[in-house]
């Protein structure tokens, strides 16, 4: 990529836009990384720490549904990238509560494609150099059985309002390639792990629970699937769909790694034993384990089919599930500042109400 790139990062102090960042030399070497978080409970400026103002990245705190900050950035820098991952991204707080999703995911991602439409087709730039990379989830597909797989041409079917909202933003952004021409791909990519996940997700969480000792809630029976993809693979895959995609197209991302929540469960318990000091009780973190109410409308299983980005793209994840498990359960046993952190903001507060303490 050019070095004279200009890539606006949404939602990068998240955990894989904050991923992104940290791999931006590699993914977009050269390029001016240009960041816009709104900072809300999700978002850790801790997360870029060690990133400073400069040729090379500039930092703004604000919201993607402010069109008059959003246009004004784009009038300042010379924007010809968009990564989006800004978002409301749990779906569990999605059932509590629907409206901001429906605000920052579908009003936000309208907001962006305005600003990219006004800034990309005006006729002074050449909408070739320019493309609008809309982050988005195997979610919008809906609820697999025993068998089958998620691939780019499964009629979309969310269930969630967090998926539905992701939905709707996917339409909105193929609506304007199709009827503006803006230049955008969308990718659909599966449960991410790693470092710098906020831990009301299921692996940090449990994580955490099992460090300390308290329960670790398995949603209904435990045996709803979801397809692993280590963070930095992720990453490798939207910056190889940036360079090698085709505006229009969707590229659906995956770790070809299906899991049961419980195996996943078990997995963490057995490597806390391994790599903490063990329980004052001498058990195993197994004991732990309680299942609790199921989540409402819970999607039984996600599966990708990644077979497009692989033959078209180029992309394979390169992380085995082991080693990058290890290597994230060991990140949150070693950064307790960042968890301490985290847990002194509004997580905290949300921590009590959902999980009682526990
Ligand atoms: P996250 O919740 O960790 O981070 C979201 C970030 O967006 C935060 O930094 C937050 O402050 C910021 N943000 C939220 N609302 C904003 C607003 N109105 N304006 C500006 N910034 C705002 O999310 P994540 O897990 O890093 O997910 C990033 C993207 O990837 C999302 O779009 C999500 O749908 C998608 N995705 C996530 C996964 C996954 O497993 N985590 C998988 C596939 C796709
Ligand atoms: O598939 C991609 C999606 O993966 C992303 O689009 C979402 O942003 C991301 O949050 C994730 O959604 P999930 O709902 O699959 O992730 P979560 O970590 O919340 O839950 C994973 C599974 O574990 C799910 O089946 C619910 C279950 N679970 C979750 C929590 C938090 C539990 O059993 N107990 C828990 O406490």
């Amino acid at each position: 990529m050019p070095g004279n790139k200009c890539v606006l990062v949404t939602g990068a102090c998240g955990f894989i836009g904050s991923n992104f960042v940290k791999m931006a030399d590699q993914l977009v070497p050269g390029a001016r990384i240009v960041c816009l978080d709104k900072l809300t409970y999700a978002g850790n400026l801790e997360n870029l720490a060690g990133f400073e103002d400069g040729d090379n990245f500039r930092f703004v705190k604000g919201d993607i549904c402010d069109d008059v900050l959003v246009n004004k950035l784009f009038g300042e820098e010379a924007i010809d990238t968009v990564i989006h991952f800004a978002a409301e991204s749990h779906v569990d707080r999605s059932i509590d509560g629907p409206a901001e999703f429906v605000r920052t995911n579908i009003m936000g991602t309208f907001n962006l494609l305005e600003a990219a439409r006004k800034s990309w087709l005006d006729g002074k730039r050449d909408p070739a150099t320019c493309c609008f990379v809309h982050v988005s989830t195997d979610e919008v597909y809906g609820s697999l059985g025993d068998t089958g797989y998620f691939t780019e041409t499964t009629p979309y079917d969310p269930r969630s309002p967090y998926s539905a909202s992701k939905a709707s933003s996917d339409h909105l952004v193929n609506a304007y390639f199709h009827t503006y021409g803006l230049p955008a791909i969308i990718t659909n990519c599966s449960n991410n792990y790693g470092p710098y996940q906020f831990p009301e997700k299921l692996i940090p969480l449990v994580t955490l629970n099992a460090l300390d000792g308290k329960d670790l809630p398995v949603y209904g029976d435990g045996m709803n699937v979801r397809d692993w993809l280590f963070v930095e693979d992720h990453c490798t895959a939207i910056s190889e769909c940036l360079k090698k995609g085709v505006n229009g197209e969707g590229y659906n991302i995956g770790g070809n790694n299906e899991r049961t929540n419980i195996e996943i469960v078990e997995k963490i318990c057995d490597l806390v034993d391994e790599l903490a000091p063990p329980l004052p009780s001498g058990e195993s973190r197994r004991s732990l384990i309680t299942f609790v109410t199921d989540r409402p409308g819970h999607d039984k299983r996600y599966a990708i089919d990644a077979t497009k980005t692989r033959t078209e793209i180029g992309w394979e994840p390169q992380m085995d599930f082991g080693p990058g498990m290890k290597l994230t359960v060991k990140w949150y046993l070693d950064n307790s500042g960042w968890v301490a952190n985290v847990r002194d903001g509004s997580y905290k507060e949300y921590y009590e109400k959902m999980y009682g303490g526990r």
